[in-house]
């Protein structure tokens, strides 16, 4: 385990020539009762240390916290350094495409200026967000103090001094391709090297126009050699979702499909391990396997989880060395009620008519890491042992079964879907991930499939079709306090 660097204040009293004990002893630093459990942390090194490794609600920024991401990475460098060839990174909400696209931006962008970031949102349009990106190119907030050499684009895009409120209104609903086109050329020419554009949330843009206008540009910008690199990201199962159906713009494009699961256990376990080694805490197995479990490969409920079990130990009253399953349990119930609102709802939603049954059954199905699954092993493998835990009886098969087609209604928020007959899927996986939070913290586990111990382990089919791993039988929750 590593160890963590030594604070300033300890470095400082190391400077006065104080020994460790007497620091250790001090009333200030890893005392406990005053809320600074963590040994040579302040609350505002605390802070900062675990705001450097941990971030559950903002994006990655930086190569070195970008977990699983090498291979992306890669084919993300060859088309940014390739002319003509732009990026385009899909795949489930939060699995990291912002995180992606942001931390390649920066480590790909020449020197000077910044990328170029902007967002599609249902306000926006192609002409929108293109004038967002030569205004962000020119690095000019004020649109009236752009030079007056602009040629037609630049007129076009109302970048131009002299045009009234009115006048650029129109030209931008009014702007077409070849003005764009020319507008973010003439932009990029007056910056040194290759620009790096990041046009996030492309699922927003509304109209199926404006998205085709999109693969119009991107080839206009390939073909006329234009020294930018589009990078847009979207959440989608396929490019074609995404251009819906404008197939042209294919072989400009760098496909980068993130996978489901986002992350391995061996990708959440890094940076589980990275937060708890840079506090220099040990965390047992048992906690340290169940993030991963829990977190469905999400690194949002890895960040999550982490965050506040690094807290819960800060502010415990004895020093603390080790993040244990007594503070993971207090950790999850902390995570459930930071988790946003958005998922929190879809959850009641669905279960809100008769929440015993209804929440058992969604328990079930997001039991598996198989993200379809067929309804008989569903009933068989997962709901029959949560009912064994929770110590209710059973619905029927038929009436399960009933339950799950309620699940894909619109009253039930369409939680569910069907990929085939009999079979059922989350209609969004990142939900998966807080399905398996609500029910750990009521002390029914799902997702055992793997081995308990340091190291990822799948279970057997065998062992798999016999439902939980035999290490599990028979336990309910026990861990902690048992709240
Ligand atoms: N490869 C990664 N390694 C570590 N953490 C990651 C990684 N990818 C994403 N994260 C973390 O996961 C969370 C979600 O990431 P991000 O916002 O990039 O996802 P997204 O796919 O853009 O989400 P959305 O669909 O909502 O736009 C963030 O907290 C981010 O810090
Ligand atoms: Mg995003």
């Amino acid at each position: 385990m590593r160890r963590s660097r030594p604070s300033s204040t300890e470095r400082l009293l190391v400077q006065q020539g104080l020994s460790s004990v007497e620091y250790q002893g001090s009333s200030t630093i890893g005392s406990g009762g005053d809320g600074m459990a963590i040994q040579g942390f302040t609350q505002e090194e605390f802070e900062r240390t675990l705001n450097e490794y941990v971030s559950p609600s903002s994006p990655i920024e930086s190569f070195e916290h970008l977990v699983g991401r090498q291979k992306q990475l890669e084919k993300i460098e060859e088309a940014i350094i390739s002319p003509g060839r732009h990026i385009f990174i899909y795949g489930d909400r939060g699995a990291g495409k912002t995180s992606l696209a942001r931390t390649a931006a920066y480590k790909h962008h020449p020197a000077h200026g910044e990328p170029v970031y902007t967002a599609c949102g249902r306000g926006t349009s192609f002409a929108s967000i293109v004038r967002d990106i030569v205004s962000q190119l020119d690095q000019r907030s004020e649109l009236r103090s752009i030079d007056r050499t602009l040629t037609a684009g630049g007129k076009a895009l109302g970048l131009e001094g002299s045009y009234s409120e009115l006048e650029k209104a129109k030209s931008v609903e009014n702007l077409d391709l070849n003005a764009a086109t020319a507008a973010v050329n003439e932009a990029a020419l007056r910056r040194q090297g290759r620009s790096i554009i990041v046009v996030d949330e492309f699922e927003n843009l509304p109209t199926i126009d404006d998205r085709h206008l999109f693969a119009e540009l991107i080839k206009q910008l390939s073909d006329r050699r234009v020294p930018v690199s589009m990078v847009f990201c979207g959440i989608g199962k396929s490019l074609d979702s995404l251009l819906q159906g404008h197939n042209s713009a294919h072989r400009y494009l760098e496909e980068i499909a993130l996978p489901a699961p986002p992350l391995t256990f061996t990708g959440c376990w890094e940076i589980v391990d990275s937060a708890s080694g840079a506090l220099g805490l040990k965390i047992e197995d048992t906690p340290r396997l169940r993030i991963a479990q829990i977190s469905d490969g999400f690194p949002h409920y890895v960040h999550l989880i982490c965050q506040k079990l690094c807290w819960r130990a800060f502010r415990d009253s004895e020093v603390v060395h080790e993040l244990t399953s007594e503070f993971y349990m207090d950790a999850i119930r902390d995570a459930l009620s930071s988790v946003e609102s958005r998922l929190r709802s879809a959850y009641d939603q669905a279960t809100k008519k008769d929440r015993d049954s209804y929440e058992e059954v969604l328990w079930a199905v997001a039991d598996h890491f198989e993200l379809q699954r067929n309804n008989r092993r569903i009933y068989d493998e997962s709901y029959m042992r949560i009912m064994e835990d929770v110590q209710r009886k059973p619905l029927d098969f038929t009436t399960f079964q009933s339950h799950l087609t309620s699940l894909r209604s619109s009253r039930h928020g369409a939680i569910l879907e069907m990929p085939r007959r009999g079979w059922v899927q989350f209609s969004e996986n990142l939900i998966r991930g807080y399905v398996r939070l609500v029910a750990e913290s009521k002390g029914v586990r799902l997702a055992l499939e793997h081995e308990p111990g340091p190291e990822p382990k799948a279970l057997t089919a065998a062992a798999r079709s016999q439902g939980v791993h035999p290490a599990y039988q028979g336990r309910r929750y026990t861990w902690g306090s048992g709240r």
